[in-house]
């Protein structure tokens, strides 16, 4: 492979959207920010350069990190934050992996503008697994606020209440003609006929879960999350925060006379009508004979018929959500193998869910029953410390910084009733699983669901894992591993723990270093729903942390 290098500049640039204009944090002045291109096998360099007053950390999602874990990016996980006038080069190699990937801030909020794709291109000698796109289509999904989501966070966690909702969902950074005064902020895809697209979906929301699809075309899935997936055509998709999924578009043979809606809106849902929480693109063809495109006004529209929006009642769109999971399968090929484990080391079970926790004294809470809003893995509520774990566990120092008798199975029983049972005990604190090199893990994750019923988009940093099983209600380790696929899962970074249900995972911790878990719509991460694997070196050298790198950044 080839070296590339990259220089990500942070710096304020002004952005109107929703006839607001703020000054954003962005990559090199741009919204969303720069491509990040390699193939596999590729040696990347990004220098971060900090010109802004915030602390500042890159994440690289879903990008392995073979003994990088010191360019993966979690704010006091894996490195303390770039702080302002400072500079950090993220250093690593890419191995096993081709497709769609994204990057994104990681501490507070910052996501919310500091996002972009990474695009993975196979190796020089080596083709996709299909058919060779005529052109190839970043998507990336994301989310609009008019005022700064910095003080959108702290207001919330000030006040123990739920977050105000952005303003918008964009499509490459644009809400789109559905929203007021957004008409000429619209994503267009312009489209020959007869020809086929491959378009790079990316999910860079902060909080939700989107469908996705688009008018009057099938979609092929061909890869999710840098993996490559067995072909299957859908009308629409569901995709979560930090998931990524490529989409073989077949456009129609000749130019029809209409233009055709591309929609994303969440599965859940506050408030707001239909139009309110729809961002929406336009498929644009070429109208035969001549150098135009079909527009929206002109011609007949069409636009896509999505689940519906559900506020409170989820199980409509249960079926249609199991369904589609169950679609996603590895390859399995001799070339593109699933690695998955046949046996197992270690098993865990853990709870995740949205609780309360006792309002502070003298204070007003705004959660529900006057109480604070709190997320737990298995009754706790994961505090971040203030220096990083990962050089904390490099350098033996553990001490006051985090403890390893993170509990494998949740401290109150758990049983789902189909009323949603109350998590109690949550307490805070910054407690992780050790594990040794190579060990194969099993994780069963249920969702508590006690304040609405949401699912948690669980994200994994340092490792794929295999979907093995999924299902709804309480696991049962009885009778539910029978059915465990560990033929052809699907292999991703980032899964949906179905709301009221359970999802089972297995992997190798064959990474060394520290590697964060967590729900990803960033509300519930900032509320604790996170925590912390720590896997230790193997005997081989290449088996091993190396040192820190030099300009690692000090708290
Ligand atoms: Cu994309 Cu820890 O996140």
């Amino acid at each position: 492979g080839k070296t590339r290098h990259y220089t990500f500049n942070i710096k304020y640039h002004n952005v109107t959207r929703l006839c607001n204009t703020r000054s954003i944090l962005s990559v090199n002045g741009k919204f969303p920010g720069p491509r990040l291109v390699a193939r596999e096998g590729d040696q990347v360099l990004i220098k971060v350069v900090n010109h802004v007053s915030n602390n500042i950390t890159i994440h690289w999602h879903g990008i392995r990190q073979l003994q990088t874990g010191w360019a993966d990016g979690p704010a006091y996980i894996t490195q303390c934050p770039i702080q302002t006038g400072q500079a950090y080069t993220y250093n690593f190699t890419i191995t096993g992996q081709r497709g769609t990937l994204l990057w994104h801030a990681h501490i507070s909020w910052l996501r919310s503008t500091l996002y972009g794709p990474i695009i993975i291109l196979p190796k020089r000698n080596e083709s996709y697994p299909f058919v060779k796109p005529y052109k190839e289509v970043p998507i990336i999904l994301g989310e609009w606020f008019n005022v700064d989501p910095e003080a959108v966070i702290s207001q919330a966690l000030q006040t123990g209440g739920g977050p105000n909702v952005s303003d918008a969902y964009t499509i490459n950074g644009l809400p789109g003609p559905l929203y007021n005064c957004s008409s000429k902020d619209v994503f267009k895809l312009k489209v020959k006929p007869g020809k086929t697209y491959l378009l790079r979906l990316i999910n860079a929301a902060l909080n939700d879960e989107l469908f996705f699809s688009i008018a009057n075309h099938s979609l092929t899935v061909v890869e999710a999350d840098a993996v490559y997936t067995k072909p299957f055509e859908t009308d629409t998709l569901l995709i979560a925060p930090g998931q990524t999924t490529n989409l073989l578009l077949k456009t129609k043979p000749t130019s029809p006379n209409a233009t055709f809606l591309i929609l994303a809106r969440p599965y859940f849902t506050g408030a707001g009508t239909l139009d309110n929480t729809t961002t929406a693109g336009i498929l644009e063809y070429k109208l035969p004979n001549t150098t135009h495109h079909t527009s929206i006004k002109a011609l007949p529209l069409f636009r896509p018929s999505l689940p519906p929006i559900n506020a409170t009642k989820f199980v409509n769109v249960t079926q249609f959500v199991e369904n589609l999971a169950k679609k996603f399968r590895s390859l399995a090929t001799k070339q593109f193998p699933a690695n998955v484990p046949q046996t197992v080391d270690r098993r865990f079970f853990f709870t995740i869910g949205l609780g309360t926790s006792p309002c502070p004294q003298n204070s007003t809470c705004q959660g529900p029953n006057g109480l604070k809003f709190a997320a737990s893995v298995n009754n706790f509520s994961f505090a971040l410390p203030s220096t990083a774990m990962l050089q904390a566990h490099f350098s033996g120092q553990s001490n006051g910084v985090y403890t390893t008798d993170f509990p494998t199975k949740p401290l109150v029983a758990f049983n789902y009733t189909g009323t949603p049972p109350n998590i109690t005990n949550v307490s805070n604190a910054t407690r992780a699983v050790v594990l040794p090199f190579n060990t194969s893990v099993e994780l069963v994750l249920q969702d508590t669901s006690i304040v609405g019923a949401e699912s948690h988009p669980l994200h994994l940093h340092g490792f794929n894992f295999f979907i093995v099983g999924l299902g709804f209600g309480n696991y049962d380790p009885t009778k539910d591993p029978a059915n465990f696929n560990v033929v052809d899962p699907a292999e991703r970074n980032t899964a949906g723990v179905p709301a009221g249900g359970w999802l089972a995972i297995r992997f190798f911790a064959d990474n060394p270093g520290v590697w964060f878990m967590h729900c990803h719509l960033d509300i519930h991460t900032s509320w604790g729903l996170r925590m912390a694997w720590i896997v230790q070196d193997g005997p081989q050298p290449n088996q091993k942390l190396p040192p820190p790198p030099s300009d690692l950044p000090k708290c």
